[in-house]
């Protein structure tokens, strides 16, 4: 059975992409070329998250995900580990409020067994006060790796097999997808990296096969409404196939 996205489920050419997917890079470059420490880059990275936030819900997007921690940035300096730890301890509990007042949902995907005791009640205090919210998704990838979560995923389905509650031969696509933290949710639309690097760095793989991506020349830091707007008319100006013939424009 072929799988792949339904254009009957795509929003009119207009409409704000239903789930934008960001790799917020170059908070570290952005704080060298001004002589400041790479902490003072990250914090600069929380203010262009908060107004990223803000312009996705006005411009109408569904979903935004983010990536603030990857799998492979336990490699860094404990420091840079301490101060990223920290901003994540902080984002919740500043912002947490603030994000439940304007009725965004906020999920966490990654690995959270490695995560301290504190961060990991954090991250579930804020999922649990968000989950009836029905406005803005946000999405913190944090300690995320998408072949590790690829991975979680095929030893969940291993084990059913092992159980005998799954044949081997039943296994889909669809089956898998259902077993990675991003289960339930549509695919990103959309993929922003900023900072002018073009690659996925281990983000969304899977769920990103068929998104379009749009590469931005400036450091996260500077992000801000206008950079979103511009990545949006970009994305409109693809054509969509999902591996068919039939362009779906601005889609
Ligand atoms: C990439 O810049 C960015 C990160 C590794 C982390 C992104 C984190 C934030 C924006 C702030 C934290 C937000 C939360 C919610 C925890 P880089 O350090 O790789 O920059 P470089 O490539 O220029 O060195």
């Amino acid at each position: 059975m072929p799988q792949k996205p339904l254009p009957s489920i795509l929003p009119a050419a207009s409409a704000a992409p239903r789930h934008v997917a960001i790799i917020m890079d170059g908070n570290g470059r952005w704080a060298e070329a001004r002589g400041l420490p790479r902490g003072e880059g990250h914090r600069r990275g929380v203010e262009a998250l908060r107004r990223t936030v803000g312009a996705a819900g006005e411009l109408g997007i569904a979903i935004l995900t983010i990536f603030s921690f990857s799998a492979e940035n336990w490699s860094r300096p404990q420091a840079e580990i301490r101060d990223l730890m920290g901003l994540l301890r902080l984002f919740i509990r500043n912002d947490l409020a603030d994000l439940h007042r304007n009725n965004v949902r906020v999920m966490v995907i990654g690995e959270r067994d490695d995560l301290a005791p504190d961060i990991r009640a954090l991250v579930e205090e804020a999922e649990e006060l968000t989950k009836g919210n029905t406005g803005l998704t946000v999405i913190v990838a944090f300690n995320y790796g998408s072949r590790q979560e690829i991975a979680r995923a095929a030893r969940a389905l291993a084990v059913e097999v092992h159980a005998g509650r799954l044949e081997p031969k039943a296994i889909t696509a669809d089956q898998l997808g259902a077993r990675l933290d991003t289960a339930a949710l549509p695919d990103p639309d959309l993929i922003i990296r900023t900072s002018g690097e073009q690659r996925l760095s281990n983000f969304l793989l899977w769920q990103g096969a068929y998104s379009e991506l749009v590469f931005v020349p400036i450091y996260w830091p500077d992000f801000d409404r206008a950079a979103l707007e511009a990545a949006i008319d970009e994305y409109h100006r693809r054509e969509r196939r999902f591996g068919g013939l039939v362009a779906h424009t601005g889609s």
